[in-house]
């Protein structure tokens, strides 16, 4: 609002040359808060109005006059504004107590649908790291893209088809126990599929079995689609443990196998729009102009690959959802093949296809190296949750042993703590595996939030806060940095969106608890005569903490 303001003021007293969108634009937050609350750099005018950027600034400074407003100054150049603390204190409260669901809602993404690509493992082999990653940030970002008025679409594209099954067959054929499978899927065929690759590399005629296998797939060789299908379930059956301990859920799980039988149209579009070249016994479509390699449409065996999967995929959900952007949440390793789908697109003349965006993220590193499946390095995710879920338990038993509810708790904090690790990091960033950091109550984790946020909570209850509050007549330095947080919320939420960021939100999240355990250290709240006041900061506080942790996934227990 203030913002606003500030620039409509401006742009009245500057006149026509400068747009208030560019004024807009220029308006800062000072580094340091005793320069003021905005600030707006005046050298960009000098040339124009041939003065002084200290002059520029001295001249606008009593003229900026508003209830919002307390001081304007011009200090090097820039003119730096003072917000009325007291004024601005009681509209934000105001705003976020009115609606408190809404606070920090946007409608600007109303009537709009955004699909998003997310988690998609790969069926027979362990829920990998890089699956938690593509999971969560996914799933905050759906929660974002809701706030910003959008409909979402999850879709769950999982992994079940492709020629590494056909080894997986032929291991099952060699080695393979039911009643072992049974018990524990995922290990037993990651074990003999490992298995395979070491037999292969002694004995080069089973990647001919292999083959073989999957050549009996892909003619739905009844023996081997039941084997597949089976495989599938169990899978399925192994994921949706995590999906539920994480509390995700999709709105379509759809693999990729599902497009088998639909990719020959898309290979007639690419045909008749003459895109399609061979290469070696191969279809490809050439990417020279974009100076990337040929997208591989069909190899020479005639088996349709990825790629092509993923542009029938792209097509079918246009035609289902009609959607305004397609975010494919996968990892950086990834970027090359979705560029050339996205490039792909738009030479079959989909005006849809620039809003196909890929959301890459980077690796899950233990000890700063690469986890592989291969080399029995990878952590079972189950496991990690499972690990940190008792962790956060035993602390708990430490802590506060009469507690309520205490595995209920233990969930919320120990499944919050892997879900804020991941998502505090800016998601190109790789990110260092650790439960210990996960689970400290001091440092930026989900348990220090969620322990502010108890804080917080407890303080209402002690102090019989009254909701039916009116007027909140705050506004001094003790409460100000949280106040202007609360404000802030807003725009984080929008431009964690328009960054397909959440780490912005979790970041915003760290300063606002800090700056809440400052004021809860600083002043005596329920010791002070204008108490109701003082917790209404501290109720606006938990609204905002709360929503603000809900959109990145995580819950939040109401004591621990
Ligand atoms: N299952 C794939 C993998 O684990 C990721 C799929 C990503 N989504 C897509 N539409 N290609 O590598």
């Amino acid at each position: 609002m203030e913002k606003h303001i500030f620039a409509l003021q401006l742009s009245h007293l500057l006149g026509e040359t400068f747009t208030r969108e560019w004024i807009y634009e220029q308006i800062e937050t000072p580094k340091q808060a005793h320069l003021g609350d905005l600030a707006f750099p005046c050298f960009p005018l000098a040339r124009t109005l041939r003065k002084s950027p200290s002059d520029i600034a001295a001249e606008l400074a009593p003229k900026i006059k508003h209830d919002v407003f307390a001081d304007a100054k011009s200090n090097g150049g820039y003119l730096n504004i003072f917000l009325n603390q007291s004024f601005v204190t009681d509209h934000t409260l105001k705003q976020v107590l009115t609606d408190p669901s809404l606070y920090g809602h946007h409608d600007f993404g109303d009537g709009k649908t955004v699909v998003l690509d997310m988690s998609a493992p790969n069926i027979a082999k362990p829920f990998s790291m890089g699956h938690l990653r593509s999971t969560v940030i996914g799933n905050a970002i759906a929660n974002i893209a809701e706030k910003c008025g959008y409909k979402t679409v999850k879709i769950n594209y999982i992994g079940d088809y492709g020629t590494q099954f056909g080894k997986l067959l032929a291991a099952y054929n060699k080695w393979g126990d039911e009643e072992k499978i049974k018990a524990n899927p995922l290990k037993e065929l990651t074990k003999i599929y490992v298995k395979f690759h070491e037999a292969a590399s002694e004995d080069p005629s089973l990647i001919e079995e292999g083959r073989d296998w999957f050549k009996k797939l892909e003619q739905q060789h009844s023996e081997a689609l039941q084997l597949w299908k089976w495989f599938k379930e169990v899978s399925l059956e192994e994921f949706n443990k995590i999906y539920e301990l994480l509390g995700i859920s999709f709105d379509l799980t759809r693999g990729e196998a599902y497009y088998n039988d639909k990719m020959e149209p898309t290979i007639d579009l690419l045909k008749e729009k003459g895109l399609l070249e061979e290469s070696e016994g191969a279809q490809v479509v050439p990417l020279d102009e974009e100076n990337i390699p040929p997208c591989l449409i069909r190899k020479s065996n005639g088996t349709t690959i990825y790629a092509t999967r993923d542009l029938t995929a792209a097509i079918d959900r246009f035609q289902s959802y009609h959607f305004d952007e397609a975010l494919y949440v996968v990892g950086h390793e990834q970027t090359l093949h979705f560029q050339q789908v996205k490039v792909v697109l738009e030479k079959m003349g989909f005006s849809w296809a620039k809003e196909v965006k890929h959301i890459p993220f980077g690796m899950m590193l233990k000890d700063g190296k690469k986890m592989s499946t291969r080399q029995g390095k990878t952590i079972l995710l189950e496991e990690v949750l499972k690990e940190a879920i008792q962790k956060a338990s035993i602390n708990i038993e430490e802590k506060n042993p009469s507690l309520k509810n205490k595995s209920e708790v233990a969930k919320q904090v120990g499944v919050g703590a892997v879900i804020f690790h991941d998502l505090k990091h800016d998601r190109h960033n790789d990110v260092e595996f650790s439960l210990e950091d996960m689970l400290t109550f001091e440092g930026n984790t989900a348990p220090y939030l969620q322990y502010a946020y108890v804080r917080a909570s407890s303080l209402l209850t002690k102090g019989k806060f009254d909701y039916e509050v009116t007027s909140t007549e705050l506004g001094d330095s003790l409460t100000w940095p949280l106040v202007k947080l609360i404000r802030e919320y807003p725009y984080v939420v929008k431009d964690s969106y328009a960054k397909y960021d959440p780490s912005k939100i979790a970041k915003y999240l760290l300063d606002l608890a800090k700056a809440f355990n400052k004021y809860y250290a600083e002043s005596k709240i329920l010791e002070s005569d204008n108490l109701n006041a003082k917790l209404t900061l501290v109720y606006a506080f938990t609204i905002v903490l709360k929503d603000g942790l809900a959109l990145l996934g995580m819950e939040t227990p109401e004591k621990m």
